[in-house]
């Protein structure tokens, strides 16, 4: 059966892939090296519109009210938001620092270093989901309520990022990986 925690599983894996590709970026922006601006704008898309919007959307708005519904776990769902808050901020400054790079000597430095700070906090962020908070929604949640995520899930999606892209995005993890991990 198709699962809410499954699909967001299966998107922690995309998220980690491009995680370990962030981690090769940094080094060579710290390195000096040029990264093309290309590779940094897909990055940069992915983490805007997969990982935060789509992703973190889909977490905020159907899964974690559904388990604060049972104020036991309101503490824990709240710590995961304000770490979706922090994310932000980190891709908000990587952004930033974009706008300036090839410009400015410290536009390298400064997203090599938030995109680390992004690293870091994302790793712990997914083995906590994956570990801790999917096993009580599976716990908890009934399966009428899965269901109806599923359903809700697939329709955020197409409203979010519409059809199509989530395909391209994972075309460009796979371009990203050979070019930087591979
Ligand atoms: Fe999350
Ligand atoms: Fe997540």
């Amino acid at each position: 059966m198709k699962t809410p925690t499954l699909d967001l599983i299966e998107e922690h894996g995309g998220i980690m892939l491009m995680l370990s590709i962030m981690s090769k970026v940094s080094e060579k922006l710290n390195a000096g090296d040029e990264v093309k601006k290309e590779d940094l704008n897909k990055i940069l898309e992915f983490l805007i519109n997969f990982a935060d919007k789509c992703h973190h959307g889909k977490e905020e708005d159907m899964l974690f009210p559904e388990l604060a519904k049972n104020p036991v776990n309101l503490e824990f769902v709240s710590e995961l938001i304000k770490e979706h808050k922090t994310g932000r901020e980190y891709i908000k400054n990587i952004s930033a620092a974009f706008e300036n790079y090839g410009q400015e000597n410290s536009a390298a430095r400064e997203m090599a270093e938030n995109m680390e700070k992004y690293v870091q906090l994302l790793t712990k962020h997914i083995a906590k989901e994956n570990g801790e908070l999917f096993p009580i929604a599976n716990k908890e949640l009934s399966n009428d309520t899965q269901k109806q995520m599923v359903e809700q899930f697939e329709k955020f999606e197409e409203d979010v990022i519409g059809a199509g892209k989530h395909e391209e995005y994972h075309k460009w993890l796979e371009e990203l990986k050979k070019n930087y991990l591979d």
